[in-house]
């Protein structure tokens, strides 16, 4: 599980280096869940990448995003995630 961009600290995973990572959780099949709440806060040149945009890793990775800090929705408490189909029966199968 990894934050990007991070909070507090601001810093955003290069996408090669998310790149490098999908290879080694394709390898042995490991799920990612990434926090990717401020995908729309990066500063200077960083761009944000998600690892859930590489075709090959639709069944390992589990994004979280929330609505407050992309739509400044503090106190709605509305978030979502995205998730292989699959994936998402899954959680929803769990969810009390
Ligand atoms: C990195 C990160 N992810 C998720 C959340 C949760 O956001 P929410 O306010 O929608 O519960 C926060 C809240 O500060 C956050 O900093």
């Amino acid at each position: 599980m990894f934050c990007t961009p991070s909070n507090p600290t601001g810093t955003v995973f290069p996408e090669n280096t998310l790149r490098e990572l999908g290879k080694i959780v394709l390898e042995h099949n490991l799920t990612v869940i990434t926090d990717e709440a401020y995908e729309y806060f990066t500063f200077d040149d960083a761009q944000h990448f998600s690892m859930a945009s590489i075709p090959e890793l639709r069944k390992n990775v589990i994004t979280n995003y929330t609505f407050t800090k992309t739509y400044a929705m503090t106190g709605w408490r509305i978030s979502y995630i995205h998730a292989d189909e699959e994936m998402i029966t899954q959680i929803n199968e769990n969810i009390e």
